[in-house]
């Protein structure tokens, strides 16, 4: 199981919820089940408005490191994601910083998600 706790500016308090093990639920699905106002449009790592910054509350738990293709590209043109970081990911297991909610799906670890609320923004 997952614990996901969302915070933004947006908010007036921090939502902590749970995903449950094996579940399959992207972290923007999770967010609009529970009424958390992260921006989207595409759905579909297109556009790039569900930026969100991802921090790992037990960093020896982090499983959900595989990108998709799409998150890789968009994240790359946004400029929240290096060519290290890449490697970082892939080869050594060290998650990036910086995801797209419509494409991150939090498994095991325990994560907190800040977004700004601007599309695009965190
Ligand atoms: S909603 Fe468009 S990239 Fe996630």
């Amino acid at each position: 199981m997952a614990i996901v706790t969302f915070t933004s500016p947006t908010m007036r308090k921090n939502k902590t919820v749970y995903a449950i093990a094996g579940d399959t639920k992207t972290i923007l699905v999770l967010a609009e089940q529970n009424h958390v106002p992260i921006p989207f449009e595409c759905r579909d790592g297109e556009c790039g408005s569900c930026l969100i910054e991802v921090s790992y509350d037990k960093p020896t738990e982090r499983n959900a490191i595989a990108f998709t293709e799409k998150e890789k590209i968009k994240l790359k043109e946004l400029g929240k994601l290096t060519e290290q970081e890449i490697q970082d990911a892939e080869i050594s297991d060290l998650p990036p910083r910086y995801r797209l909610a419509c494409q991150f799906i939090a498994r095991d670890e325990d994560v907190t998600i800040t977004f700004t609320g601007e599309p695009g923004g965190a």
